[in-house]
C-alpha cells in the first residue's frame, strides 16, 4: 500500500474528507501516513491526531530560502517513506526541488475552474471574492498535478458549481467544498494511488 502525506495550513476540511473516505474504504490503494503543517496551530493537525496519524510542523521562517525549506520537506517525506503527496490547503508554493523529487506524485486541490482565478494571490476566500467580483455564473474546483508553477500542473479533474444570486465569498466557498472539493479530491487521490501502485508493481 502506498504511503500518502497530506500537507495543510488551515482548517483541514479537505483532509477530513480524505480521512473519512479512507475510513469508508474508498481509498484502498493508499494509507495516510503523515500530515505536515507549516502552521503549528492549524486545526487540521487536531483532525490528524484524532485519528492517530503522525503529524509534523515545518514552519517557514523568513530567513529560510524556498530551496532550503524544500530540502527539509523532502527529508521529512523520505523519512516516512512517502510515495504520494496531497496539498490540501497548503499555502506554500513548493520549490522545484520538491516537485522534481516527487514528479507526478503531488496533487493539489484548487477552489476554482483553472485557468480562471488561479496562480499567485488566489487562495482561500480571495478566490471566491474574485469570482463574485467578475460576475461569472459557474465556478468549481480543480484537482491537478503540482509542478513549480503555482496552479500550473496537469489537470486531473474538474467539477463545476453554480454561483447563486446573493452569494457571499463564505457561502460560495462552502458550496464549492460540499459540491466539488470533498468529492473530487478523495476520488482523484485513489485514482493516482492506484496508478502509482501499478507502476511500482512493474518496477517503474
Ligand atoms: C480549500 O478551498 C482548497 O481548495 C484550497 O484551500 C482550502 C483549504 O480548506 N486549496 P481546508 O483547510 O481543506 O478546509
Amino acid at each position: 500500500m502506498l504511503n500518502i502525506a497530506v500537507l495543510v495550513s488551515g482548517g483541514g476540511t479537505n483532509l477530513q474528507a480524505l480521512l473519512d473516505a479512507g475510513k469508508a474504504g474508498q481509498i484502498p490503494s493508499g494509507q495516510f501516513s503523515l500530515v505536515v503543517s507549516n502552521k503549528e496551530n492549524a486545526y487540521a493537525l487536531t483532525r490528524a491526531k484524532e485519528q492517530d496519524i503522525p503529524t509534523a510542523v515545518l514552519s517557514k521562517t523568513k530567513d529560510i530560502t524556498p530551496a532550503a525549506y524544500g530540502e527539509k520537506l523532502i527529508a521529512l517525506l523520505k523519512s516516512h517513506q512517502i510515495d504520494l503527496v496531497v496539498l490540501a490547503g497548503f499555502l506554500i508554493v513548493l520549490d522545484k526541488c520538491v516537485t522534481d523529487a516527487y514528479q507526478d506524485r503531488i496533487v493539489n486541490i484548487h477552489p476554482s475552474l483553472i485557468p480562471s482565478f488561479c496562480g499567485a494571490g488566489y487562495y482561500g476566500l480571495r478566490v471566491h471574492q474574485a469570482v463574485l467580483d467578475r460576475g461569472v455564473k459557474l465556478t468549481g474546483a480543480t484537482v491537478h498535478l503540482v509542478n513549480e508553477i503555482a496552479d500550473g500542473g496537469r489537470i486531473l479533474a474538474q467539477q463545476a458549481v453554480e454561483v447563486m444570486e446573493g452569494d457571499t465569498p463564505e457561502v460560495l466557498q462552502k458550496r464549492v467544498m460540499e459540491q466539488a472539493e470533498w468529492i473530487l479530491l478523495p476520488r482523484e487521490v485513489e485514482k493516482l494511488a492506484q496508478t502509482l501502485s501499478k507502476m511500482q508493481e512493474v518496477g517503474q
